[in-house]
């Protein structure tokens, strides 16, 4: 398998300035051979760490390119505070902000203008898996990100599965459960562009814990790992960057 693991910690509103600081010099200091490592602070402290060696990605990104759009951020701006990826279209975003996903797939294409890897999210609420509807809510969910930036540009993004009933919730969807979406989201990105599906990588968020890390990590289709919780605290971050390694 080639494709580079990728492990992202999504800080969310967490935290303080000093709490940013040292993760960020935690994670300067471990040694990871194989996996790519991201981290994603509040909006406030990229600037803080943007002069550092490690990998920045932002939380949310403007789907326009500049103007009146009071509280928003822009692709460019992420992009000069050193920014290599953006989180797109998390489930807290989609609910809390109704972000819809024809604005996910608008936002994804934006990153993708300013030379920002998106990481767009997707995944059902409880709900939808009990009405055994995973598979249909996540195949409209893609079809919207591909129509927006086009079959040729799919290599180019990361996919974060994250089912809703295991965010934050203690309820990690199982290696199985895992492997069966990541393996229907390559597959229906195989459909628009073979060698592209072959090559994207797939990230499980949902709970990860450094205990439970490997045994995800080490399904086919699952190339790393999208971080809430856990990425706030840096022994535990480090050893699930250490299981996808
Ligand atoms: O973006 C990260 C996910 O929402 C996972 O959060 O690890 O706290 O469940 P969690």
């Amino acid at each position: 398998q080639s494709r580079q693991p990728l492990v992202a910690g999504n800080w969310k509103m967490n935290g303080n300035l000093t709490l940013a600081e040292s993760l960020a010099d935690g994670i300067e200091q471990a040694e990871l051979q194989v996996t790519e490592v991201v981290v994603c602070p509040p909006f406030p402290y990229l600037a803080a760490l943007s002069k550092r060696t490690l990998t920045l990605g932002a939380q949310d990104v403007s789907a326009c390119e500049s103007g009146a759009y009071t509280g928003d951020v822009s692709a460019a701006m992420l992009n000069e505070m050193g920014c290599r990826y953006v989180i797109v279209g998390h489930s807290e975003r989609r609910d809390g902000h109704q972000e819809s996903n024809a604005l996910v797939g608008e936002k994804a294409a934006q990153a993708l203008s300013q030379g920002l890897t998106p990481i767009v999210c997707v995944g059902e609420s409880e709900q939808t898996r009990q009405a055994g509807l995973v598979e249909s809510h996540i195949a409209e969910q893609l079809k919207a990100i591909v129509d927006s930036i086009g079959g040729e540009a799919i290599a180019k993004i990361v996919i974060a599965y994250e089912p809703i009933w295991a965010i934050g919730t203690g309820q990690t969807a199982t290696p199985e459960q895992a492997q069966a979406v990541h393996r229907f989201i390559r597959g229906y990105l195989a459909e628009v562009d073979p060698a592209a599906a072959a090559k994207i990588r797939i990230l499980y968020g949902g709970s990860v814990k450094g205990s439970n890390a490997a045994e995800l990590f080490a399904q086919p289709d699952v190339d790393g790992g999208l971080i809430g919780g856990a990425s706030l605290k840096v022994d535990e971050f480090l050893t699930i960057c250490q299981a996808a390694n």
